[in-house]
């Protein structure tokens, strides 16, 4: 079957046993999928534009369009869609006519299926090379085939199709690269069985746009000019945007699957993201040192809340997928397709900075660009007819890369005038001069210093160049593929239950879309949605109310856990201002558990008068493990709270469950450490306010059923054995929590029902069931116990 290629060979090398040994070496470029739309859009182009670039550069190459499809077939397809090749502007008609024709004699079809088919490719190769005296170079095998089919292709270029041995192997891979952080973990697996991680090339295609291929190198030139302003003190926000009109139809079954955020953030916005935001390596060209650079801004990534994504669904939508999946008519689809979603980095550089990651189908425009927009720090005396000076300060200073579509209708890279004149080496961008009259994003394009590609590239074209050059650093690693999914899995997940806002499309969805940030948070501008998707919304009355009543003889408040956690917080802030007021000093102290996290953040994100410096944060409990590792309540508290909020280091008394490099050995004594701790700040170790919470089996702090340890005696502070993992931990025993002023007791949930009975009836049976024992003597105890908690 090779035949042709042969006579290819020969015809173009007018080979000569000599000159073929001058040859670098034979490159086999086999593209699996060949007849699919992919390949027929953009990768054999991207293919013939390879073969343009690099003929005359010493390496030989035949190309090998394989697929399932029976050879007669798949050879008509093929070559069908050969022959419309396109040539490039910047590349002679005549020239580019006589490449062509020697590119189709290089190119041959066939049938991969069998290990059989793949041995005989490789055998074939084998032949060619040494009839021509070639050595072999490398192959690259190019899948634009569904995941599903990688493992079987796999394994079939790895036993029967590796080129000989010294000669590189280059699998290109299309997403998507998995469904979440554990299947893309799977899938990593696998795929590393059977190839080295530098073998895998997984395609971003974002990677290749121009204008996104140009953010490094971008900020690599203007360094002198970037790095005193690359920084929150001079960025406002960051807005990376990918708009579409299109709808999903015809591919419903896959989205369905995926939704906006998978199909859309997760890879190309994040991608931009980081090339935005990492620390910029003294070397760009070197591929490591950018990915450990781009791996380190994916650890600064704060863990988007739910709060951080708004998230809505054109209105066709749910008939197209009743249509398409045979869905009956009370099928209801949650599947986003659109989502605002507010990212932000903990580091020095970002912090406080709101990256904005936006994509929507059936949006009003086509239309994607990243847009760094500058504080306007200038104060300006003069009205602004004084400002028509292009390098007024007063004017807007943003740096925009334009992906392509909407106005402009090309890649191009703009500058305000009034920042700097960017150097663009390597005369691949050239300067446009005539402005026609457009304004883009709030200002005439003379305003800014435009860039436009000398040649514009498909971003296809532009990856399959870097894969012959063996340039990783337009691919997506295996971490960098994990790292991302680390950070969006738990969004997905918690957004999963989320009713999206309904949009109508187009240039109808007018404001509806739109939304602001407020603290941390997104939230839609306009608040009513047109139609409500879930019905319980709006047969729950109520919602925001909350019942207070008595339980065990005490205070009960009760609510919806958001409008619960709010008034807790509220609570506690009114409990600091006054134990403040009394002694100038307010003790707190925080248990375990998932509840209070949600209180944190509350007190982290809407308590901006709360007195921390006033305040001392203690620990209820703590499980005996380091403090950095997950199960740490001090760790929880940290992130959640500690790092938000501006209290006095002094004032932050972590449990001392780590002494002498070991955890929690009775003879490092940590208990009375902390007892003495205690006694030396808290006046009479009576707390202002401790917090609890209950466990399903009546726990609280870490004082557990069926154990006498920290119910009653002298000591304040004791360790306990937990039944579950971590065993050991730490706690305040009955008496310590007894004489605090006042203690709240958070419990929320489904789960959390039966024991709230159950307790409701008990007396003081603290063997039994701990909580029962917590009764401060002089003190008050308030219960906030959530609707589902209490009513099941
Ligand atoms: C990959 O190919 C090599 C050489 O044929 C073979 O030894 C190895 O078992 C293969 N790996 C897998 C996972 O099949
Ligand atoms: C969907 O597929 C049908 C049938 O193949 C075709 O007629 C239609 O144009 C496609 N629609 C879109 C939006 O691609
Ligand atoms: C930058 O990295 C590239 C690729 O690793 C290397 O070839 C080049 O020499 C490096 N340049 C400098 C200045 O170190
Ligand atoms: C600015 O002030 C001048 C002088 O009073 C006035 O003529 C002009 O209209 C003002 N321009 C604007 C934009 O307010
Ligand atoms: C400490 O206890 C003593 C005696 O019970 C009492 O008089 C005093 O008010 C208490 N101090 C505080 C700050 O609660």
């Amino acid at each position: 079957m090779l035949l042709r290629a042969v006579l290819g060979l020969v015809v173009l090398l007018g080979v000569s046993t000599s000159k073929a040994k001058e040859s670098r070496g034979h490159i086999s470029v086999v593209l699996l999928g060949a007849t699919g739309d992919l390949a027929k859009k953009y990768l054999w182009q991207g293919v013939f534009q390879l073969y343009l670039d690099e003929v005359s550069h010493g390496h030989t190459f035949t190309f090998h369009g394989a697929a399932q499809t029976e050879p007669e077939r798949g050879k008509k397809l093929v070559f069908g869609r050969l022959k419309k090749l396109a040539c490039p502007s910047d590349v002679l008609p005549d020239r580019c006519a006589v490449l062509k024709d020697q590119f189709l004699r290089l190119t041959e079809y066939r049938q991969l299926r069998t290990a059989e088919d793949y041995a005989s490719l490789s055998r074939e190769i084998t032949i060619l090379l040494s009839q021509e005296g070639l050595e072999e170079a490398g192959r690259i095998f190019y899948l634009s085939v569904p995941p599903f089919a990688y493992a079987e292709i796999a394994r079939h270029i790895n036993s029967s199709c590796r080129p000989r041995p010294g000669a590189w192997l280059r699998v290109v891979l299309e997403k998507p690269f998995g469904h979440d952080l554990r299947s893309a973990q799977q899938l990593a697996n696998e795929l590393s069985t059977f190839f080295q991680e530098e073998e895998i090339y997984r395609v971003d295609h974002y990677l290749g746009k121009q204008a996104v291929a140009h953010i490094l190198p971008f900020r690599d030139q203007n360094r002198h000019n970037l790095d005193p302003i690359w920084n929150r003190h001079h960025i406002e926000r960051v807005e990376i945007v990918l708009k579409e009109m299109v709808d999903v139809r015809n591919r419903t079954g896959f989205y369905e699957e995926y939704g906006v955020i998978r199909d859309i953030h997760q890879n190309h916005l994040t991608e931009i993201l980081m090339l935005l935001a990492m620390e910029l390596p003294a070397n760009i060209s070197s591929s490591e040192d950018v990915i450990r650079s781009k791996l380190q801004a994916f650890a600064a990534l704060q863990s988007p809340e739910i709060t951080s994504a708004v998230i809505g669904q054109y209105e066709a939508y749910n008939s197209h997928v009743r249509e398409e999946l045979q869905k009956g008519q009370d099928y209801f689809s949650r599947t986003p397709t659109f989502a605002g979603v507010l990212v932000q980095l903990d580091n020095l550089r970002w912090e406080g900075v709101p990256f904005i990651l936006a994509s929507g189908k059936v949006l009003d425009e086509r239309i994607g660009y990243v847009r760094i927009l500058f504080k306007n720090r200038a104060y300006c005396a003069q009205n602004e007819s004084a400002w028509d000076s292009e390098r007024s300060q007063c004017k807007l200073k943003q740096v925009i890369f334009y992906l392509g579509h909407g106005e402009l209708n090309s890649p191009a890279v703009l500058i305000s005038r009034n920042l700097f004149k960017p150097a663009m080496l390597g005369g691949s961008w050239t300067e446009v001069q005539d402005h026609p009259g457009l304004h883009l994003f709030g200002q005439p394009l003379s305003d800014y210093y435009m860039y436009v590609p000398v040649a514009e590239r498909d971003a296809y074209s532009v990856l399959i160049s870097r894969i012959y050059h063996g340039k990783k650093v337009s691919f997506i690693t295996m971490e960098n593929l994990l790292a991302s999914w680390g950070f969006w899995t738990p969004l997905l997940d918690s957004l999963a239950g989320e009713a999206p806002r309904l949009y109508p499309g187009g240039q109808e969805n007018k404001h509806l879309l739109d939304f602001e940030m407020v603290g941390r948070e997104v939230s839609f501008v306009v608040k009513e949605t047109v139609q409500v998707m879930n019905a319980w919304d709006e047969q729950t009355p109520d919602k925001y109310k909350t019942i207070q009543s008595r339980y065990r003889q005490s205070q009960l408040i009760t609510a919806w856990p958001e409008e619960l956690i709010s008034r807790l917080a509220s609570d506690i802030e009114a409990a600091a201002m006054s134990a403040i007021g009394c002694s100038g000093e307010f003790h707190l102290a925080l248990s375990g558990g998932s509840s209070p996290l949600a209180l944190f953040r509350q007190l982290a994100v809407y308590h901006y008068g709360f007195p921390w410096r006033q305040t001392h944060l203690w620990l209820v409990d703590e499980r005996c493990v380091p403090l950095t590792d997950p199960e740490s309540n001090f760790g929880k508290l940290h992130d959640r709270l500690l790092h938000h909020i501006r209290v006095p280091y002094f004032n932050v008394h972590p449990m001392p469950v780590h002494l002498n490099r070991r955890l929690c050995v009775e003879e490092d004594k940590g208990p009375e450490l902390y007892a003495n701790e205690i006694a030396a700040l808290v006046a009479n170790a009576s707390f202002d306010l401790v917090l609890l919470g209950v466990g399903i089996d009546g726990h609280t702090a870490s004082l557990f059923p069926h154990s006498p340890v920290g119910l009653e005696g002298s000591q304040d502070v004791v360790f306990t054995e937990s039944p579950v993992k971590p065993h050991q931990r730490m706690t305040f025993t009955l008496p310590l929590i007894n004489r605090a002023k006042q203690v709240a007791v958070l419990v929320m949930g489904k789960g959390k029902h039966d024991i709230v009975t159950v307790v409701s009836r008990v007396g003081h049976e603290p063997q039994k069931w701990p909580v029962s024992g917590v009764n401060p003597s002089s003190g008050q105890i308030a219960w906030y116990v959530d609707y589902e908690a209490l009513l099941g």
